[in-house]
């Protein structure tokens, strides 16, 4: 049964986003001049152009169709395009639009701040003193707008994301939500424009773990650029954003404090990814892709903007060592399709429509288990379903989707079977014997 429902989405790029519905800077003479033109957005005259009018309605009139509702809201970041005031006081809107549709309450909205949520035109001012540069989030950071609220909660005193440690905590009876500013020490001038995380920063979370009883909630860290690579790197160049500095220290800190989840925000490009540690633990990760941003072709193939709702089951207590138990739950993936409107995303190499995980299994041991279980099923029904399989096993229904594909695939081969999707249920399968 599922015990919590977090709505994610990331990269809405409010300010030159998809949509005139996302555009502060929409007029009047945008729409005489229809999609296309040479675009007045500041900072960006060169590159047009919204695709889509209504995008915030199609999203809301897919969210009422489908019946969807979230427990809480998590914004991975570039919520603006240019950290300009114009896109915050529109960005509340927007937000608020997407938080109602869902249901979720005010105060369980939670952000993360990108690099694109940087005033990088005052900080570019010419200065010696660095008092400028300090200035690059005071419009995310205004009162005016309360979004500084939404990335704390329950945050130990002097921890903030706009100054050191640029940490800062999301939390209450269900959730611990660890929220790092990993573009505090990006500039405009950098040519390579990395997250980066400080070890001082993350010796202050340490030490605050340590402290602080490990709590029976949810843990989850979030943080807008990416802490591992993927395999699918720009089309012509090597993607050299990922957050560096201490980051392999941060994984391994959240390995040991046994964290939950893993959320980002930054490529654009959606993946799911478990991680494991030395330890071989895992921590499930969600490279959340872009809700709303213009999509480019230069850099992201066919990546669609998406939506997500990770679902989080009841947490089992583990009592079998070769089925230890995190959290057990599954990703929920829409794409936006201009000609059909949101609909559940089509598996890629990066993340399919539907995502479990929480149970880590060996290979080898998952591929004797469901095995044994196929051949008993087969000699006495005559086929082996999923439904049946998740039911007798319920662990089994939270196996990685590429680990069970890989296994079934092996099986098939193995013991000469058919392997089929039913109609009534596209994540599930059907074995049968192949005559
Ligand atoms: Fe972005």
């Amino acid at each position: 049964m599922t015990r919590l429902r977090l709505a994610v989405v990331s990269d809405l790029h409010i300010g030159r986003a998809r949509s005139w519905d996302l555009c502060p800077y929409f007029s009047d003479e945008c729409r005489a001049r229809g999609s296309g033109f040479k675009c007045k957005i500041p900072f960006e005259t060169e590159t047009p152009r919204c695709q889509d009018e209504k995008y915030v309605d199609a999203f809301r009139d897919f969210v009422r169709d489908q019946e969807l509702t979230a427990d809480y809201l998590i914004v991975l970041g570039d919520l603006t395009h240019r950290g300009q005031p114009d896109e915050f006081q529109y960005a509340t809107e927007v937000l608020q639009d997407i938080r109602a549709a869902l249901a979720v309450a005010k105060s369980d909205v939670i952000l993360v701040p990108g690099n694109h949520d940087v005033d990088w035109q005052v900080s570019a001012l010419p200065d010696k003193t660095g008092v400028r540069f300090e200035q690059r989030f005071f419009p995310l950071a205004h009162k005016k707008w309360s979004l500084a609220k939404l990335m704390k909660r329950g945050a130990p005193k002097g921890w903030s994301c706009f100054g050191a440690p640029y940490f800062s905590l999301w939390s209450d009876e269900e959730l611990l939500v660890v929220i790092y500013n990993s573009s505090w020490d990006d500039r405009k001038e950098k040519k390579v424009h990395h997250g980066h995380i400080d070890a001082v920063h993350l010796g202050e979370l340490r030490a605050w773990l340590r402290r602080s009883a490990a709590p029976a909630k949810t843990k989850i860290l979030a943080v807008h650029h990416h802490p591992v690579q993927y395999p699918n790197p720009f089309r012509d160049k090597e993607d050299f954003s990922e957050m560096d500095g201490a980051t392999p220290q941060l994984l391994e800190l959240m390995h040991e404090n046994r964290f939950d989840l893993i959320l980002h925000g930054h490529k654009h490009r959606p993946y799911f990814l478990p991680i494991n540690s030395h330890a071989g633990q895992q921590i499930p990760i969600l490279c959340a892709g872009s809700f709303s941003a213009i999509p480019d072709d230069r850099i992201l193939f066919d990546a669609p903007n998406v939506f997500h709702i990770i679902e989080l089951d009841e947490k089992a207590i583990p009592t079998d060592v070769a089925h230890p138990v995190l959290e057990r739950g599954r990703v929920l993936t829409w794409a936006f399709d201009p000609a059909r409107g949101w609909v559940r995303m089509h598996a890629t190499e990066g993340i399919g429509g539907t995502e479990p995980f929480g149970t880590y299994v060996a290979r080898d041991v998952l591929f004797g288990e469901i095995r044994a279980w196929v051949e008993t099923e087969l000699a006495n029904t005559g086929r082996a379903r999923s439904t049946e399989l998740f039911q007798a096993r319920p662990h089994l229904g939270y196996v990685e989707r590429r680990v069970m594909s890989h296994v079934l695939d092996e099986l098939k081969e193995a013991a000469s079977l058919e392997l089929s999707i039913p109609d009534d249920d596209p994540t599930g399968f059907v074995l049968t014997r192949r005559v």
